[in-house]
């Protein structure tokens, strides 16, 4: 949780200025009081951010997501979400009874799409079956340089079933990795070492990244990357230099 509420405030509409378009938050984060920071940011800012919340599973049966969802808008003081996750999946309600909610809440015109985090292949298996490809907005897992477990699997499977992926904590929360490979590939095209983890990550048309960034420095060379294309063989050389781990 952010120390001072007002700079927090400060810097996410300034990063909104330099061009940053997603803000993910949860009604999780510090109870809900990320949200009421969000929502000070947004204020005159909402048309130029896709804002993203997500409701806790304990809270996922359908009188609980309604609720909740309600209570993120207030938070945030917007009057839709462009994306409403269930955060991980839990035992408090049937996957179909919050995917039920999900769709009133789109009919109400309180979400545009909604989507779901932290789903595993089995999730993700049961949640398409349910509802068939293409209806699920995302599936958001942690997706980083030395944490690559989603590709032999959940991955493909999302691709297949059109499921777009959002990796989070790509810059694997700030720890990135120092690599002579990294560096190099930065070198060759002017840009930083995250930037190329970045990209590296988004190389797949099916993923999208989300990092978290309070220095502008980091927010302005974040949105850059967004225009970083790596070469076949620079892909090869960090995908040797960063294999993909069972348990990592
Ligand atoms: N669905 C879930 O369960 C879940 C779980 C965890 C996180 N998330 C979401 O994922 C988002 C990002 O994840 P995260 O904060 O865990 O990790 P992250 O984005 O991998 O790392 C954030 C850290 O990286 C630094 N950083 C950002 N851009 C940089 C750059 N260009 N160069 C060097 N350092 C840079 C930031 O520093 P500064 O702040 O100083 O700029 C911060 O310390 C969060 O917004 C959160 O909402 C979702």
């Amino acid at each position: 949780m952010e120390a001072n509420p007002a700079s927090a405030v400060e810097s996410l509409r300034r990063g909104i200025e330099e061009g940053a378009n997603h803000i993910d938050t949860a009604e999780m984060y510090a109870e809900g009081a990320v949200e009421e920071i969000v929502g000070r940011a947004l204020h005159g800012l909402r048309e130029k951010v896709f804002v993203v919340s997500k409701v806790q599973p304990f809270n996922a049966d359908h009188r609980g997501v309604i609720f909740s969802c309600e209570q993120s808008l207030k938070r945030l003081n917007v009057e839709i979400l462009d994306v409403y996750l269930l955060h991980w999946r839990g035992k408090k309600a049937p996957l179909e009874e919050t995917f039920r909610a999900f769709e009133r809440l789109k009919s109400d015109g309180k979400i545009r799409h909604w989507g779901v985090s932290n789903f595993g292949l089995k999730d993700m298996e049961e949640a398409v079956q349910l509802v068939g490809d293409g209806v699920i907005a995302c599936n958001q897992v942690v997706y980083h340089l030395e944490k690559r477990i989603i590709e032999p699997e959940i991955l493909p499977f999302c691709r297949k079933h059109k499921v777009p992926v959002v990796a989070y904590s790509p810059l694997g929360e700030g720890r990135i990795p120092k690599s002579p490979i990294l560096d190099s590939v930065a070198q060759s095209h002017g840009a930083t070492p995250a930037q190329v983890c970045l990209a590296f990550l988004t190389r797949d048309p099916a993923v999208f990244a989300i990092p978290k960034a309070s220095d502008l420095r980091h927010v302005r060379e974040n949105v850059r990357s967004m225009r970083l294309s790596l070469a076949e063989d620079e892909i090869r050389r960090i995908d040797a230099t960063f294999p993909i781990r069972k348990k990592s």
